[in-house]
Protein backbone atom coordinates (compact mmCIF):
# COMPACT_ATOMS: atom_id res chain seq x y z
CA UNK A 1 0.00 0.00 0.00
CA UNK A 2 1.43 3.05 -0.56
CA UNK A 3 1.72 6.07 2.06
CA UNK A 4 -0.76 8.15 0.30
CA UNK A 5 -3.34 5.24 -0.17
CA UNK A 6 -2.48 4.16 3.58
CA UNK A 7 -3.41 7.64 4.79
CA UNK A 8 -6.37 7.29 3.30
CA UNK A 9 -7.52 4.42 5.02
CA UNK A 10 -6.38 5.95 8.37
CA UNK A 11 -8.16 9.21 7.45
CA UNK A 12 -11.41 7.00 6.69
CA UNK A 13 -11.31 5.09 9.63
CA UNK A 14 -11.26 7.88 11.61
CA UNK A 15 -14.01 9.72 9.93
CA UNK A 16 -16.24 6.24 10.28
CA UNK A 17 -15.02 6.14 14.00
CA UNK A 18 -13.07 2.63 13.41
CA UNK A 19 -10.04 4.19 14.92
CA UNK A 20 -12.14 5.91 17.56
CA UNK A 21 -9.19 6.08 20.06
CA UNK A 22 -6.42 7.75 17.56
CA UNK A 23 -7.52 10.64 19.59
CA UNK A 24 -5.87 9.46 22.66
CA UNK A 25 -2.50 9.23 21.18
CA UNK A 26 -1.00 12.74 21.64
CA UNK A 27 -0.23 14.44 18.60
CA UNK A 28 4.10 13.95 17.85
CA UNK A 29 4.57 17.69 17.75
CA UNK A 30 3.91 20.07 20.58
CA UNK A 31 3.02 22.39 17.74
CA UNK A 32 0.19 19.85 16.51
CA UNK A 33 -0.39 17.99 13.96
CA UNK A 34 2.56 17.32 11.81
CA UNK A 35 2.07 17.79 8.19
CA UNK A 36 1.02 14.39 5.53
CA UNK A 37 4.39 12.13 5.47
CA UNK A 38 6.27 14.19 8.37
CA UNK A 39 4.16 12.51 11.13
CA UNK A 40 5.87 9.54 13.07
CA UNK A 41 2.92 8.30 13.64
CA UNK A 42 1.42 7.94 10.39
CA UNK A 43 4.77 6.88 9.39
CA UNK A 44 5.65 3.66 7.94
CA UNK A 45 8.29 1.54 6.04
CA UNK A 46 6.83 1.00 2.78
CA UNK A 47 9.27 -0.27 0.53
CA UNK A 48 10.13 -3.22 3.21
CA UNK A 49 6.46 -3.50 4.15
CA UNK A 50 6.11 -4.03 0.27
CA UNK A 51 8.60 -6.29 -0.06
CA UNK A 52 7.36 -8.57 2.53
CA UNK A 53 3.76 -8.13 1.94
CA UNK A 54 4.60 -10.13 -1.30
CA UNK A 55 6.87 -12.64 -0.09
CA UNK A 56 3.78 -13.41 3.02
CA UNK A 57 1.42 -13.19 -0.26
CA UNK A 58 3.73 -15.57 -2.37
CA UNK A 59 4.53 -17.89 0.08
CA UNK A 60 8.14 -17.78 0.43
CA UNK A 61 8.57 -17.03 4.34
CA UNK A 62 9.45 -20.32 4.58
CA UNK A 63 12.55 -20.53 2.18
CA UNK A 64 13.55 -17.04 2.98
CA UNK A 65 13.52 -18.26 7.05
CA UNK A 66 15.75 -20.89 5.74
CA UNK A 67 18.15 -18.88 3.32
CA UNK A 68 18.55 -15.86 6.34
CA UNK A 69 19.06 -18.58 9.10
CA UNK A 70 23.26 -18.62 8.78
CA UNK A 71 23.45 -14.94 8.05
CA UNK A 72 24.12 -13.80 11.36
CA UNK A 73 27.87 -11.72 11.62
CA UNK A 74 27.79 -8.41 10.24
CA UNK A 75 30.89 -9.36 7.72
CA UNK A 76 28.86 -12.11 6.41
CA UNK A 77 28.05 -11.94 2.45
CA UNK A 78 24.44 -11.99 1.67
CA UNK A 79 23.19 -15.27 1.46
CA UNK A 80 21.93 -16.67 -1.67
CA UNK A 81 18.27 -18.10 -2.66
CA UNK A 82 16.32 -14.51 -1.42
CA UNK A 83 13.99 -12.99 -3.92
CA UNK A 84 15.71 -10.61 -5.57
CA UNK A 85 14.04 -7.65 -4.30
CA UNK A 86 14.90 -8.35 -0.75
CA UNK A 87 18.60 -9.12 -1.38
CA UNK A 88 18.80 -5.79 -3.16
CA UNK A 89 16.87 -4.01 0.01
CA UNK A 90 19.29 -5.40 2.26
CA UNK A 91 22.37 -4.87 0.38
CA UNK A 92 21.85 -1.38 1.13
CA UNK A 93 20.09 -1.53 4.36
CA UNK A 94 22.92 -3.86 5.85
CA UNK A 95 25.22 -1.24 6.73
CA UNK A 96 25.83 1.68 8.98
CA UNK A 97 24.51 4.85 7.94
CA UNK A 98 27.06 7.25 6.62
CA UNK A 99 26.56 9.31 9.57
CA UNK A 100 27.57 6.30 12.29
CA UNK A 101 30.44 7.36 14.07
CA UNK A 102 32.71 4.37 14.73
CA UNK A 103 34.49 6.10 17.56
CA UNK A 104 31.49 6.84 19.75
CA UNK A 105 30.05 3.15 18.94
CA UNK A 106 33.34 1.43 20.13
CA UNK A 107 32.96 3.86 23.53
CA UNK A 108 29.12 2.48 23.29
CA UNK A 109 30.45 -0.84 23.45
CA UNK A 110 32.85 -0.55 26.28
CA UNK A 111 30.37 1.58 28.17
CA UNK A 112 27.98 -1.10 27.78
CA UNK A 113 30.83 -3.73 29.42
CA UNK A 114 31.50 -1.47 32.05
CA UNK A 115 28.23 -0.97 33.31
CA UNK A 116 26.28 -4.38 31.81
CA UNK A 117 24.83 -5.51 34.75
CA UNK A 118 22.85 -2.37 35.79
CA UNK A 119 21.69 -2.36 32.08
CA UNK A 120 20.71 -6.13 31.77
CA UNK A 121 18.65 -5.07 34.66
CA UNK A 122 16.96 -2.12 33.59
CA UNK A 123 16.26 -3.40 30.31
CA UNK A 124 15.21 -6.59 31.34
CA UNK A 125 12.91 -6.02 34.39
CA UNK A 126 12.07 -1.41 33.46
CA UNK A 127 11.78 -1.63 29.67
CA UNK A 128 10.91 -5.19 29.60
CA UNK A 129 7.68 -4.90 31.68
CA UNK A 130 7.39 -1.27 30.99
CA UNK A 131 6.56 -2.39 27.14
CA UNK A 132 3.54 -4.35 28.79
CA UNK A 133 2.26 -0.99 29.70
CA UNK A 134 2.32 0.49 26.37
CA UNK A 135 -0.73 -0.28 25.27
CA UNK A 136 0.06 -0.81 21.06
CA UNK A 137 2.99 -2.82 22.06
CA UNK A 138 1.00 -5.35 24.42
CA UNK A 139 -1.28 -5.63 21.67
CA UNK A 140 0.73 -6.63 18.67
CA UNK A 141 2.81 -8.67 20.84
CA UNK A 142 0.04 -10.44 22.09
CA UNK A 143 -1.89 -10.90 18.92
CA UNK A 144 1.01 -12.04 16.61
CA UNK A 145 2.20 -15.37 16.86
CA UNK A 146 5.14 -14.89 18.94
CA UNK A 147 2.49 -13.87 21.85
CA UNK A 148 1.38 -17.81 22.67
CA UNK A 149 5.08 -18.40 23.19
CA UNK A 150 6.50 -15.85 25.72
CA UNK A 151 9.86 -17.82 26.45
CA UNK A 152 10.55 -18.20 22.82
CA UNK A 153 9.92 -14.64 22.36
CA UNK A 154 11.80 -13.41 24.83
CA UNK A 155 14.33 -15.28 24.28
CA UNK A 156 14.68 -14.07 20.93
CA UNK A 157 14.16 -10.49 21.89
CA UNK A 158 17.30 -10.98 24.17
CA UNK A 159 18.86 -11.25 21.18
CA UNK A 160 18.83 -8.26 20.42
CA UNK A 161 19.55 -6.84 23.47
CA UNK A 162 22.88 -9.00 23.81
CA UNK A 163 23.79 -8.31 19.76
CA UNK A 164 23.27 -4.78 20.85
CA UNK A 165 25.29 -5.15 24.04
CA UNK A 166 28.13 -7.03 22.55
CA UNK A 167 31.39 -5.25 22.18
CA UNK A 168 31.43 -5.95 18.93
CA UNK A 169 28.51 -4.96 17.88
CA UNK A 170 28.85 -3.08 15.15
CA UNK A 171 31.82 -4.11 13.86
CA UNK A 172 32.40 -6.91 11.19
CA UNK A 173 32.24 -9.69 13.47
CA UNK A 174 29.70 -8.39 15.41
CA UNK A 175 25.94 -9.13 15.03
CA UNK A 176 24.40 -6.34 15.70
CA UNK A 177 22.98 -4.54 12.02
CA UNK A 178 22.02 -7.93 10.42
CA UNK A 179 20.04 -8.79 13.58
CA UNK A 180 18.39 -5.28 13.41
CA UNK A 181 18.13 -5.86 9.49
CA UNK A 182 16.12 -9.45 10.24
CA UNK A 183 14.35 -7.02 12.85
CA UNK A 184 12.98 -4.78 10.59
CA UNK A 185 11.70 -7.76 7.99
CA UNK A 186 9.75 -9.20 10.91
CA UNK A 187 8.33 -5.51 11.70
CA UNK A 188 7.27 -5.66 8.16
CA UNK A 189 5.45 -8.45 8.16
CA UNK A 190 3.55 -7.98 11.67
CA UNK A 191 2.57 -5.04 9.94
CA UNK A 192 0.99 -6.92 6.77
CA UNK A 193 -0.23 -10.12 9.50
CA UNK A 194 -1.61 -7.95 12.23
CA UNK A 195 -4.63 -6.34 10.30
CA UNK A 196 -5.94 -9.72 9.52
CA UNK A 197 -6.25 -11.18 12.66
CA UNK A 198 -9.75 -10.41 14.11
CA UNK A 199 -8.36 -10.28 17.53
CA UNK A 200 -6.05 -7.56 17.07
CA UNK A 201 -8.79 -5.38 15.35
CA UNK A 202 -11.12 -5.85 17.86
CA UNK A 203 -8.81 -4.35 20.22
CA UNK A 204 -6.66 -2.10 18.69
CA UNK A 205 -6.84 1.49 17.61
CA UNK A 206 -5.17 1.85 14.88
CA UNK A 207 -4.96 -0.14 11.31
CA UNK A 208 -1.38 -0.96 10.79
CA UNK A 209 0.66 -1.59 13.94
CA UNK A 210 4.65 -0.42 14.10
CA UNK A 211 4.49 3.09 13.39
CA UNK A 212 7.72 5.60 13.30
CA UNK A 213 6.43 6.98 16.33
CA UNK A 214 5.73 3.02 18.20
CA UNK A 215 9.39 2.60 17.48
CA UNK A 216 10.45 5.61 18.73
CA UNK A 217 7.97 4.88 21.67
CA UNK A 218 9.52 1.61 22.34
CA UNK A 219 13.27 3.21 22.15
CA UNK A 220 12.14 5.74 24.92
CA UNK A 221 11.24 2.69 27.02
CA UNK A 222 14.79 1.43 26.46
CA UNK A 223 17.51 3.72 25.90
CA UNK A 224 15.69 7.09 27.06
CA UNK A 225 14.55 5.31 30.23
CA UNK A 226 17.89 3.23 31.22
CA UNK A 227 19.50 6.62 30.05
CA UNK A 228 17.71 8.61 33.16
CA UNK A 229 17.46 5.91 35.76
CA UNK A 230 21.23 5.61 35.19
CA UNK A 231 21.58 9.32 36.13
CA UNK A 232 18.80 8.85 38.66
CA UNK A 233 21.25 6.28 40.41
CA UNK A 234 24.13 8.53 39.82
CA UNK A 235 25.91 5.63 38.17
CA UNK A 236 29.41 7.12 37.68
CA UNK A 237 29.11 8.52 33.26
CA UNK A 238 31.35 11.07 31.56
CA UNK A 239 29.67 12.87 29.02
CA UNK A 240 31.33 11.39 26.22
CA UNK A 241 29.73 7.84 27.46
CA UNK A 242 26.51 9.99 27.56
CA UNK A 243 26.90 10.94 23.93
CA UNK A 244 27.78 6.82 22.84
CA UNK A 245 25.41 5.58 24.40
CA UNK A 246 22.51 7.68 22.73
CA UNK A 247 24.49 7.42 19.58
CA UNK A 248 24.11 3.58 19.46
CA UNK A 249 20.91 4.00 20.05
CA UNK A 250 20.75 6.45 16.98
CA UNK A 251 21.89 3.96 14.90
CA UNK A 252 19.99 1.25 15.94
CA UNK A 253 17.00 2.78 15.19
CA UNK A 254 18.16 4.03 12.20
CA UNK A 255 18.96 0.30 11.22
CA UNK A 256 15.18 -0.82 12.16
CA UNK A 257 13.95 1.92 10.02
CA UNK A 258 13.01 5.13 11.59
CA UNK A 259 13.49 8.31 9.28
CA UNK A 260 16.50 9.75 10.38
CA UNK A 261 14.90 13.34 10.52
CA UNK A 262 12.77 11.96 13.69
CA UNK A 263 15.65 10.29 16.05
CA UNK A 264 16.27 12.49 18.98
CA UNK A 265 19.89 14.55 18.46
CA UNK A 266 20.28 15.10 22.23
CA UNK A 267 19.45 13.09 25.25
CA UNK A 268 17.10 16.33 25.86
CA UNK A 269 15.49 16.07 23.05
CA UNK A 270 14.77 12.38 23.61
CA UNK A 271 13.44 12.91 27.23
CA UNK A 272 11.04 16.08 25.97
CA UNK A 273 10.04 13.21 23.21
CA UNK A 274 9.68 10.67 25.88
CA UNK A 275 7.88 13.31 27.88
CA UNK A 276 5.22 14.17 25.41
CA UNK A 277 4.56 10.61 23.57
CA UNK A 278 5.65 8.02 25.82
CA UNK A 279 4.43 9.01 29.75
CA UNK A 280 1.09 9.91 28.47
CA UNK A 281 0.42 6.28 26.32
CA UNK A 282 1.36 4.12 29.52
CA UNK A 283 -2.01 2.26 31.04
CA UNK A 284 -2.93 -1.52 31.62
CA UNK A 285 -4.17 -3.72 29.11
CA UNK A 286 -5.69 -6.99 29.21
CA UNK A 287 -3.05 -8.02 27.32
CA UNK A 288 -0.51 -6.62 28.89
CA UNK A 289 -1.17 -7.88 31.89
CA UNK A 290 -1.00 -11.17 30.97
CA UNK A 291 2.14 -10.85 29.08
CA UNK A 292 3.64 -8.85 32.61
CA UNK A 293 2.31 -11.97 34.16
CA UNK A 294 4.12 -14.65 31.72
CA UNK A 295 7.39 -12.68 31.98
CA UNK A 296 7.55 -12.51 35.74
CA UNK A 297 6.60 -16.07 35.92
CA UNK A 298 9.59 -16.82 33.56
CA UNK A 299 12.00 -14.59 35.17
CA UNK A 300 10.64 -16.27 38.75
CA UNK A 301 11.15 -19.97 37.41
CA UNK A 302 15.35 -19.32 37.38
CA UNK A 303 16.99 -18.62 40.22
CA UNK A 304 17.37 -15.49 41.48
CA UNK A 305 18.26 -16.20 45.29
CA UNK A 306 15.29 -13.73 45.58
CA UNK A 307 11.30 -14.32 46.10
CA UNK A 308 8.77 -13.22 44.24
CA UNK A 309 7.50 -10.85 46.42
CA UNK A 310 11.36 -8.73 46.32
CA UNK A 311 10.87 -9.19 42.26
CA UNK A 312 7.55 -7.70 42.44
CA UNK A 313 8.64 -4.84 44.42
CA UNK A 314 12.40 -4.45 42.41
CA UNK A 315 10.07 -3.62 39.43
CA UNK A 316 7.52 -1.46 41.44
CA UNK A 317 10.88 0.26 42.46
CA UNK A 318 12.14 0.30 38.78
CA UNK A 319 8.87 1.12 36.97
CA UNK A 320 6.70 3.19 40.36
CA UNK A 321 3.82 1.67 42.30
CA UNK A 322 1.01 3.10 39.60
CA UNK A 323 2.42 0.77 37.11
CA UNK A 324 2.80 -1.94 40.09
CA UNK A 325 -0.45 -1.81 40.90
CA UNK A 326 -1.90 -1.56 37.17
CA UNK A 327 -0.24 -5.62 36.90
CA UNK A 328 -1.28 -6.07 40.29
CA UNK A 329 1.66 -6.91 41.21
CA UNK A 330 1.45 -8.28 44.75
CA UNK A 331 3.47 -6.43 47.71
CA UNK A 332 5.87 -7.84 50.03
CA UNK A 333 6.50 -4.61 52.13
CA UNK A 334 9.62 -6.09 53.53
CA UNK A 335 11.47 -6.72 50.48
CA UNK A 336 10.00 -2.90 49.40
CA UNK A 337 12.02 -1.30 52.11
CA UNK A 338 15.28 -3.69 51.95
CA UNK A 339 14.82 -2.72 47.46
CA UNK A 340 14.61 1.16 48.79
CA UNK A 341 17.53 1.29 51.35
CA UNK A 342 19.93 -1.43 49.80
CA UNK A 343 19.99 -1.22 46.08
CA UNK A 344 21.38 2.98 46.21
CA UNK A 345 23.93 1.63 48.93
CA UNK A 346 24.46 -1.53 46.89
CA UNK A 347 25.22 0.72 44.01
CA UNK A 348 27.12 3.07 45.92
CA UNK A 349 29.48 0.80 47.15
CA UNK A 350 29.84 -1.15 43.71
CA UNK A 351 31.20 2.19 42.16
CA UNK A 352 33.62 2.69 45.19
CA UNK A 353 32.08 5.61 46.64
CA UNK A 354 30.63 3.20 49.76
CA UNK A 355 33.87 2.24 52.03
CA UNK A 356 31.92 -1.00 53.45
CA UNK A 357 29.71 -3.91 52.03
CA UNK A 358 25.95 -2.68 52.63
CA UNK A 359 23.13 -5.07 54.50
CA UNK A 360 21.77 -7.39 51.50
CA UNK A 361 24.96 -6.59 49.37
CA UNK A 362 25.12 -10.40 48.59
CA UNK A 363 21.36 -10.96 47.72
CA UNK A 364 21.63 -7.60 45.32
CA UNK A 365 24.67 -9.13 43.85
CA UNK A 366 22.95 -12.26 43.34
CA UNK A 367 19.83 -10.95 42.07
CA UNK A 368 21.85 -8.77 39.35
CA UNK A 369 24.48 -11.50 38.49
CA UNK A 370 21.33 -14.35 38.01
CA UNK A 371 19.61 -11.43 35.12
CA UNK A 372 22.69 -10.70 33.65
CA UNK A 373 23.09 -14.56 33.36
CA UNK A 374 19.94 -14.58 31.03
CA UNK A 375 20.98 -12.05 28.78
CA UNK A 376 24.67 -13.91 28.33
CA UNK A 377 23.77 -17.15 28.16
CA UNK A 378 22.44 -16.59 24.65
CA UNK A 379 19.96 -18.80 23.80
CA UNK A 380 21.01 -19.73 20.61
CA UNK A 381 24.33 -21.05 18.88
CA UNK A 382 26.57 -18.46 17.78
CA UNK A 383 26.29 -19.21 14.09
CA UNK A 384 22.32 -19.02 13.64
CA UNK A 385 20.04 -16.39 15.15
CA UNK A 386 16.48 -17.42 16.39
CA UNK A 387 15.21 -14.38 14.63
CA UNK A 388 12.44 -15.23 12.15
CA UNK A 389 9.73 -13.83 10.26
CA UNK A 390 6.60 -14.89 11.46
CA UNK A 391 3.91 -16.21 8.74
CA UNK A 392 0.32 -16.56 10.96
CA UNK A 393 -0.83 -14.46 13.77
CA UNK A 394 -1.47 -15.93 17.54
CA UNK A 395 -4.53 -18.33 16.67
CA UNK A 396 -6.70 -16.85 19.14
C1 LIG B 1 9.43 -8.62 16.87
C2 LIG B 1 12.71 -5.59 18.79
C3 LIG B 1 9.49 -2.00 18.37
C4 LIG B 1 6.03 -5.36 17.98
C5 LIG B 1 10.62 -8.09 17.33
C6 LIG B 1 11.86 -8.79 17.39
C7 LIG B 1 12.76 -7.97 17.98
C8 LIG B 1 12.10 -6.70 18.24
C9 LIG B 1 14.22 -8.28 18.31
C10 LIG B 1 12.13 -10.19 16.86
C11 LIG B 1 11.93 -11.18 17.89
C12 LIG B 1 10.61 -11.84 17.77
O1 LIG B 1 10.30 -12.30 16.67
O2 LIG B 1 9.93 -11.92 18.78
C13 LIG B 1 12.13 -4.33 18.77
C14 LIG B 1 12.83 -3.09 19.10
C15 LIG B 1 11.94 -2.07 18.95
C16 LIG B 1 10.67 -2.68 18.58
C17 LIG B 1 14.29 -3.00 19.52
C18 LIG B 1 12.11 -0.59 19.13
C19 LIG B 1 13.21 0.05 19.50
C20 LIG B 1 8.26 -2.60 18.31
C21 LIG B 1 6.99 -1.93 18.39
C22 LIG B 1 6.02 -2.88 18.30
C23 LIG B 1 6.68 -4.16 18.13
C24 LIG B 1 6.82 -0.43 18.53
C25 LIG B 1 4.52 -2.73 18.33
C26 LIG B 1 3.88 -1.65 18.63
C27 LIG B 1 6.66 -6.53 17.59
C28 LIG B 1 5.95 -7.74 17.21
C29 LIG B 1 6.93 -8.68 16.87
C30 LIG B 1 8.21 -8.02 17.07
C31 LIG B 1 4.45 -7.92 17.20
C32 LIG B 1 6.73 -10.09 16.32
C33 LIG B 1 6.51 -11.13 17.33
C34 LIG B 1 6.23 -12.47 16.69
O3 LIG B 1 5.09 -12.76 16.42
O4 LIG B 1 7.17 -13.22 16.44
N1 LIG B 1 10.79 -6.81 17.82
N2 LIG B 1 10.84 -4.04 18.47
N3 LIG B 1 8.03 -3.95 18.15
N4 LIG B 1 8.01 -6.73 17.50
FE1 LIG B 1 9.42 -5.39 17.91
Amino acid sequence: MSNLSRRNVLSLGVALGLVSAASAIPAWASTGGAAAGTDPWWTWDDEVDRLMADILGTGQVPAVNTALRPWVNNSDPLPTGLPADLAGHLRQANRLPSWADATKLRRAADFNRRKDTYLFMLYGLGSGIMSTVIPREAKSVYWSAGGADMQDRAAKTFTFGYDLSDLNAFEPSGQFVVTANKTRLVHAAVRHLLPQSSHWRAVADEQIPISNGDILVTFHSLGTYVHRKLLEWRVPMSAADEEAFLHQWQVAIHLLGVRDEFIPKTWAEADAQSTRVLTPLLSPTTEGKELAEDLLGLTAQIDLGVTRGFLNEFVRYVLSDAVGDWLGLRRDYAAAALVRTGWPAYIAFREGLLPVAPAGFYLFDQFIRAIAMLFLNKVSSPTTTPITIPTGNRPG
